[in-house]
């Protein structure tokens, strides 16, 4: 591949790369002004051609599928496993997405209203007035709890508790390190951050396996994901084995516990920092009532408009990465085959001319005009966009309805803004967007 046939870009891998992990909405603005949109940066996958121009994007996700595989394999691998979808391209990756698309439908989150509020009232319920708390600790217990009852199918207290005690310290020894560094991905002697990790998740695995092997065979009627999945059949009649549904449980897990969680957290944060966006809110929560049903709170205008900007103004997966198959052309250049190419989500979200004031959190513009799929795209887009995003936006609007429809929070006196921190793969508020419990709304 010839570097020179890629378009400009900002120079120096090491400063570029640290620059990128740390901010990518930032470097991607400054990117942009110095060397126009496409431009070339130089990360630890090699040399990375970006956009966040609508046109390109739309490029990028209109492709055929034939023309990309994905980029960012290796820092997710060993969470989710060799057969997981994130990974896989091609035929393989269509028949999955075949396989796990018709839970997630739009329509069937209702049957998962219920739970979503419960899990949201039950999370609040031991809260004490005057207590400070960390919006995204309680949004992330929620959506573990999200995953492990509704995809799982997991609902016994005891069982739900002990998938709780062997995720969190899984997830939680797989550190960034571990996620870069790949000559550490080795157990010295049976010690050390690898082989703690490999502990855990072997745990979990061995959960799963047992929920599946106690599951087969009595998966009709119910609705959990995982217990459609168990009886989801591809073209040729055939269903997944349990090392497939092993992965992609994983991967559902990876992919939808922390994602929603964080795009909670800041919804809180904005709605608590800006009393005039918190009092609109608040009176269209009261016009239903004080415990709202959960249709209801999902057809709320604003509530949803405070949920897109969340997502618009700090995108949870900043960008997506793919590598190109056959020669692309991307806004008029011609892309050789290998290319890594990086659609920008944040830097589409940040772009002044879709979105006036973009550094402002304003729910309002959703409610006065429509973005196109190119213009506005937390999910990504194309032949990989989100599976979950109709579950993460149900979950989303109907936990913080819940929530705020029953408790008062308020912003601790002398917070600051929040910054955006990167976790691993996502983006989240640096501090957890800390609140203080208020209390329950009077009656
Ligand atoms: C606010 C929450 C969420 C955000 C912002 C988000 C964002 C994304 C994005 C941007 C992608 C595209 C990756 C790419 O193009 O390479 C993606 C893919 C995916 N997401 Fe989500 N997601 C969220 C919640 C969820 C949930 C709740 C689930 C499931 C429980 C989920 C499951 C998946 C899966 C399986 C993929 C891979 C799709 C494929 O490779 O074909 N996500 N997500």
């Amino acid at each position: 591949m010839q570097p020179q046939s890629l378009p400009p870009g900002p120079r120096f891998k090491p400063v570029q790369t640290w620059r990128f992990l740390r901010d990518p909405t930032r470097f991607g603005l400054e990117a942009r002004a110095r060397h126009g949109d496409p431009f070339t940066a130089p990360l630890p996958v090699g040399q990375v051609v970006m956009t966040g121009k609508p046109e390109g994007l739309r490029e990028i996700f209109s492709a055929d599928p034939s023309v990309f595989e994905p980029l960012g394999g290796l820092p997710l691998g060993p969470v989710v496993g060799p057969r997981s979808m994130l990974l896989l391209g091609g035929a393989r990756h269509k028949r999955e997405r075949k396989l796990l698309m018709p839970p997630f439908h739009g329509e069937r989150m209702r049957a998962y209203g219920q739970t979503l509020r419960e899990l949201a009232l039950r999370a609040a319920a031991g809260l004490r007035p005057g207590e400070g708390l960390r919006a995204q600790d309680l949004t992330q217990d929620i959506s573990l709890e999200a995953i492990i009852q509704i995809v799982f199918g997991v609902q016994e207290p005891a069982r739900v508790r002990r998938f709780r005690e062997e995720i969190v310290p899984a997830l939680e020894t797989y550190t960034p390190l571990l996620m870069m560094a790949i000559p550490l991905r080795r157990s010295f002697g049976g010690v050390g951050p690898w082989a703690r990790f490999q502990h855990h998740l072997g745990r979990v695995n061995a959960l799963l396996h047992e929920e599946m092997t106690n599951r087969r065979g009595h998966e009709a009627g119910h609705t959990d994901i995982l217990s459609l999945l168990l009886s989801a059949r591809d073209e040729d009649g055939q269903g997944m084995t349990d090392e497939e549904l092993s992965d992609e449980l994983r991967t559902l897990l990876l992919a939808g516990h922390e994602t929603t969680a964080i795009g909670m957290a800041w919804a809180l944060h904005y709605v608590h920092r800006q009393p005039e966006t918190l009092a609109r809110l608040r009176e269209e929560l009261a016009a239903l009532g004080p415990s709202p049903e959960p249709e209801a709170l999902a057809r709320l205008p604003y509530l949803g408009a405070v949920c897109d900007e969340a997502l618009r103004i700090h995108p949870v997966v900043p960008v997506v990465g793919r590598r190109t198959l056959v020669p692309f052309t991307l806004l008029g250049r011609e892309l050789p085959v290998g290319t890594a190419v990086m659609a920008s989500i944040c830097l589409a979200h940040a772009s002044p001319e879709i979105y006036p004031e973009p550094e402002r959190f304003r729910p309002e513009r959703f409610l006065e005009r429509k973005y196109s799929p190119f213009e506005y795209l937390p999910f990504g887009g194309g032949a990989r966009r989100c599976i979950g995003a109709a579950f993460a936006q149900y979950e989303m609007r109907v936990v913080l309805g819940s929530l705020l429809a029953a408790h008062r929070f308020s912003s601790p006196p002398h917070a600051a803004d929040e910054r955006p921190q990167r976790r691993n793969v996502t983006i989240g508020p640096r501090g957890g967007a800390p609140l203080v419990y208020e209390g329950p709304v009077p009656a």
